[in-house]
């Protein structure tokens, strides 16, 4: 076991769903008939968040479970949704694991009742995922991502009786999947996770930089290698459906861990010119030269000057104020700790932070700068 794994939490990763800091960014994902409160228990110290489920949760919904358990298909079936999942719910409190309740419904209105019983101390999970016939004829599952809109109001439902919500996509369904993250953020969203299918983070990345929603990667995601590779390319947490086995996700948790401590930030993005996400321009030198940076901003509509004093004025009164001897006089412009460098690390042992203190200042400086990015006047999206 990991020495350090007693930890706080919340200094590790800095990362909260639903009021509650996550322990570990990594994530039950659900699967029907199978993940539920039982489930959870064995695996409940290396997960931060379960989403069992998938749930049906109205008349149309359960008629479409029992169609597919009768071809053979794990499903939960119950006459009474509210009754079993308020059960569900009560012994997930005994997990110390964050819940996510997996939803299918058929309309906005079965979504808000759920949510108007059960309250906010759950999260509310919208499967616009599933791909089984009965349940896109039913009105949820893929239906929601050809039908977009049906989804904004299934989401707007749900933030109106205050509780936080998830949306779990498939990716490469809906038209557009960029059009599809921003209109789920604009409608309301907490949290998007993302079944990736075979795209890989080429596709997250572009998710990343169109909306500025808590992300979970999802799909394949097995090992340690393929979570940091999705952290690094815009996930904010990841999560396992058919590999989950405890082992499995104990030996992950405990090297993300390993490597948030070593790192500072669990999920720092690549350079912009390695091709990393928005978040990357925390790292980015003064744009000065032809480079990544220059086209990045042109997208976004900031410009150069502007960028420059966003910067410079985002880290005033911080750390990252000081470094008169770097390339562009101030630690604002200097690279990602992997790139090693004696002017930095000499003006950071001046200013008595350890690498690890750098890249959490260069974090707060990327949530800074994402605010911008995605302020209230508009909205952008990169490739
Ligand atoms: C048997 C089975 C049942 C599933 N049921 C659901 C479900 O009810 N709701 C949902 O959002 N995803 C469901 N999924 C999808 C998984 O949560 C996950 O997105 C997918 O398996 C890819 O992740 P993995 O590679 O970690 O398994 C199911 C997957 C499997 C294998
Ligand atoms: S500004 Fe520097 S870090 Fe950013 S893309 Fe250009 S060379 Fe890379
Ligand atoms: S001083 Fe070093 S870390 Fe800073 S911008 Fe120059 S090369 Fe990068």
């Amino acid at each position: 076991m990991y020495r350090e794994l007693m930890m706080d939490p919340y200094d590790r990763y800095e990362l909260m769903v639903n009021g509650t800091t996550m322990k570990t960014p990594l994530v039950l994902s659900s699967m029907a008939g199978i993940v539920d409160a039982e489930y959870v228990k064995p695996r409940s110290d290396a997960v931060g968040m379960a989403c069992i489920g998938g749930y049906s949760i109205d008349e149309t919904t359960m008629a479409a479970s029992r169609a597919l358990a009768e071809a053979g298909r794990e499903e939960f079936l119950y006459d009474n949704a509210i009754a079993a999942l308020s059960d569900e719910v009560a012994k997930m409190a005994e997990t110390g694991v964050i819940c996510a309740l997996n939803l299918r419904g058929s309309s906005p209105s079965s979504y808000r009742a759920v949510a108007d019983a059960i309250g906010p101390s759950v999260v509310y999970e919208i499967d616009a995922h599933c791909r089984q016939e009965p349940m896109i004829a039913a009105g949820c599952g893929e239906y929601l991502l050809k039908n977009p809109d049906q989804l904004y109001l299934t989401i707007a439902a749900l933030k109106d009786a205050g509780v936080t919500v998830s949306v779990k996509i498939r990716a490469g369904v809906a038209e557009d999947d960029k059009a599809l993250a921003r209109g789920i953020w604009q409608a309301g969203a907490d949290i998007l996770h993302v079944d990736l299918m075979d795209f890989g983070h080429t596709k997250l990345r572009q998710i990343r930089n169109s909306c500025p929603l808590l992300i979970i990667a999802n799909n394949s995601i097995n090992t340690f290698g393929i979570a940091k590779d999705m952290l690094a390319h815009g996930a904010d947490m990841i999560s396992l459906a058919r590999q989950a086995g405890p082992e499995n996700l104990r030996s992950i948790a405990e090297s993300l861990a390993r490597y948030a401590d070593e790192t500072g930030w669990y999920n720092a993005p690549k350079q912009l010119c390695r091709g990393g996400d928005i978040r990357s321009l925390t790292f980015c030198c003064m744009p000065v030269k032809q480079c990544p940076l220059l086209p990045t901003l042109e997208h976004l509509d900031i410009s150069r000057n502007e960028f420059m004093s966003l910067k410079l004025d985002l880290v005033k009164k911080t750390p990252l104020a000081a470094g008169e001897n770097t390339c562009f006089g101030s630690l604002a412009w200097c690279c990602k700790s992997s790139t090693p460098c004696m002017f930095r690390n000499m003006a950071l042992k001046q200013e008595g932070l350890s690498l690890h203190d750098y890249m959490r200042y260069k974090h707060r400086l990327a949530d800074k700068l994402m605010e911008r990015v995605f302020d209230a006047d508009g909205y952008y999206a990169t490739e």
